[in-house]
């Protein structure tokens, strides 16, 4: 029938969770039905930890990242207060979040990532959703304080994880998971960079202790990269480095969120070596079937780690989710450097047939 309305069964995250968020009648949603991604269950790392593992994949989000919970409550906010601009620094996946949603509002996007250092889908995202995209000549940490400044100044509203907008839209997560696990999982496991996320997890699991729909709480497992673990060493890191860009901070916004995350749910942050993060990044993608960008790869490593460690072992049978926040398309420099090279063959099924055993 021609003049039916489009069944928009699912309508994204605030839609979805409405009542828990500061939204009003008069807020213009500017949404990409973000959200509503797989909680996958992992039989492999479920028989290597002795726990229940589950992979909360937002990779599968809009722009493929964690960011678009976040970015859809951030624009619509600033949409409705009548902002016509919108700025963050950004290891990239930000960035594409904040371009493509910044179009979908009609608003100009500026980001400031740092030069060399962001991954080449992210890169290629910002360009295409036709933000101004500055290479700063410094880190992550250097263009968050330029923005900072800017935005406290100039008529541009900030997008960063500062934006209080984004920790409430990235919360669902933590809904989601406890809606098809039917309660709070034991443990949570996840990267931490900025530390806006492990913030928003941690303030969506009380909120939905609060109001009844869980019962418990998890403990909170943060990672960091082992070369920029500013909480862990208790320290900023001033030349923060790991493989995993995503996660390449060494003076995180929301430090003491994250600790308090921590504290307040018995959890820890550690770290983890880029070796680790790789080992996972190839078991998720080569035993589980999924594909992760590196930083995203951290919450399974760490997982791991503790798991040799024996954190695990009065914990047998326990549920833990593990956030999974990119895609793996997002950098596939680094897939493309650690896996075995395609074989190049000639033409002929003789050739072929023999290569494959035949
Ligand atoms: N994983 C990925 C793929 C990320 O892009 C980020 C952060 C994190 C984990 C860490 O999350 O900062 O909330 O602790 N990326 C930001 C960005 C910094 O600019 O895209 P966090």
């Amino acid at each position: 029938m021609v003049n039916q309305p489009p069944k928009l069964i699912y309508k994204g995250i605030i839609e979805r969770f409405r009542e828990y968020l500061p939204v009003t009648d008069k807020t213009p949603i500017v949404s990409l039905l973000e959200g509503h991604t797989p909680l996958i269950p992992s039989e492999y790392l479920s028989e290597k930890t002795g726990l229940k593992v589950y992979l909360k994949y937002e990779g599968l989000n809009p722009t493929g990242s964690f960011k678009d919970r976040g970015m859809t409550m951030a624009i619509s906010k600033a949409k409705e207060e009548g902002s016509k601009a919108v700025m963050c620094a950004s290891t990239g996946n930000t960035s594409a979040s904040a371009a493509a949603y910044a179009c979908r509002a009609g608003m100009k996007c500026i980001v400031l990532i740092p030069d060399g250092k962001i991954a080449l889908g992210k890169l290629a995202q910002a360009m295409m959703h036709n933000a101004d995209v500055i290479a700063l000549k410094g880190n992550f940490d250097e263009a968050l304080n330029m923005v900072k400044s800017i935005t406290s100044q100039y008529p541009i509203t900030l997008v960063n994880s500062l934006n209080p907008y984004r920790i409430e839209g990235q919360k669902t997560a933590a809904f989601e998971i406890s809606y098809v696990l039917g309660d709070a999982p034991e443990f949570h496991a996840i990267p931490v960079g900025n530390a806006g996320n492990i913030t928003a997890y941690w303030k969506g699991y009380k909120e939905y202790k609060q109001v009844g729909k869980n019962t418990q709480l998890p403990k909170m497992l943060g990672f960091q990269a082992e070369g920029a673990a500013p909480i862990v060493r208790k320290k900023i890191v001033e030349k923060p480095e790991t493989i995993a860009t995503a996660i390449r901070i060494g003076n995180p916004a929301s430090w003491k969120q994250a600790e308090a995350a921590r504290d307040e749910s018995g959890g820890l942050i550690d770290m983890v070596t880029d070796e680790e993060i790789l080992n996972a990044y190839k078991l998720l993608a080569q035993k589980d079937g999924v594909f992760v960008e590196p930083a995203s790869a951290a919450s399974v490593a760490g997982m791991l780690k503790l798991s040799e460690a024996g954190y695990f072992k009065n914990a047998q049978g326990a549920r833990i989710a593990c956030t999974l926040t990119g895609h793996g398309l997002k950098d596939p420099n680094i897939a493309i450097g650690n896996v075995k090279e395609p074989t190049v063959l000639d033409a002929d099924l003789k050739v072929i047939l023999k290569h494959i055993g035949f």
